[in-house]
């Protein structure tokens, strides 16, 4: 299923970049969006993901990303995110793209992540843009800054802008990639899925390794047909015996 003949000529100055979706943290327990059994099977995006759900009912809005939040802090990154993890120390040239909130890359170790959905752990006002990352907010009620105004989770809601650094720093990852790699993501949610075409354009051998086929798959140079907790150990050890 992996061939190693893949990533011949593979070595430190090779400039890899990497697309994570909801796919890569399943196997630590955390429900995707679109799988059958996924978050937007059992709730509405558009009443829980958006501004205007946020300012027509913040409570239910809030609530619901805590009961994400506690999930997500009972959960431990798996092969995958750890696998990733090691393949950045091997490779100088290495960038991480999220479009996860779930903090699940830092916390098996990878250091140079974009993250252009945000991060579940951040907040802040909506009135006064104050930051509230480190307060561990622990009540179901939407909670006011000092300010007066409602704070809310720092996430990407459908409809609004991505964070302009982070993703133009994403789009210059996957324009300078020699490899790249899209990995647990259905491709649907843009501009993440413009990320590999880009890429691939490029010039980049791009690979997806997703259990199910995605819109990209006919486009990958390999389309790894595995979970990702057991393709990304499988793919390090490879890279460990090429890489000297
Ligand atoms: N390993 C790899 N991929 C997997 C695994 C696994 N073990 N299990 C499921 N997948 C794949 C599914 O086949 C699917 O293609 O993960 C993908 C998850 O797709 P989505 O649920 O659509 O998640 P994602 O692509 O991250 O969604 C993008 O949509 O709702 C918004 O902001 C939200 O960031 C999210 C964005």
């Amino acid at each position: 299923m992996i061939e190693k003949s893949w990533f011949a000529g593979l070595n430190k100055k090779t400039t890899v970049a990497v697309l994570t979706g909801a796919g890569i943290s399943k196997e630590s327990g955390v429900p995707t969006f679109r799988d059958s059994d996924g978050l937007w099977k059992k709730f509405k995006p558009e009443e829980l993901a958006s501004f205007d759900a946020f300012i027509s009912n913040p409570d239910l809005v809030w609530d619901w990303y805590q009961f994400r939040r506690d999930l997500i802090h009972k959960v431990q990154p798996n092969p995958g995110h750890f696998a990733l993890a090691k393949i950045e120390s091997l490779l100088p040239n290495f960038t991480l793209i999220t479009q996860n909130v779930d903090n699940l890359h830092r916390r098996a170790g990878s250091r140079n992540v974009l993250e252009i959905h945000g991060n579940i752990d951040k907040n802040y006002c909506v009135k006064c843009q104050k930051r509230h990352d480190g307060t561990q907010f622990n009540g179901k009620k939407a909670p006011r800054c000092d300010c007066g105004g409602l704070v809310r989770p720092d996430v990407v809601w459908f409809g609004e802008m991505l964070p302009e650094k982070t993703i133009q720093a994403a789009f210059r990852a996957a324009e300078e990639a020699d490899y790249f790699f899209s990995i647990g993501t259905s491709a649907y949610v843009y501009p993440a899925a413009n990320l590999p075409v880009i890429a691939k354009m490029a010039g980049a051998v791009f690979i997806e390794i997703n259990p199910q086929e995605t819109p990209l798959s006919q486009q990958a140079h390999h389309f790894i047909s595995m979970p990702s907790g057991e393709a990304l150990p499988e793919i390090l050890r490879i890279l460990e015996s090429i890489i000297l």
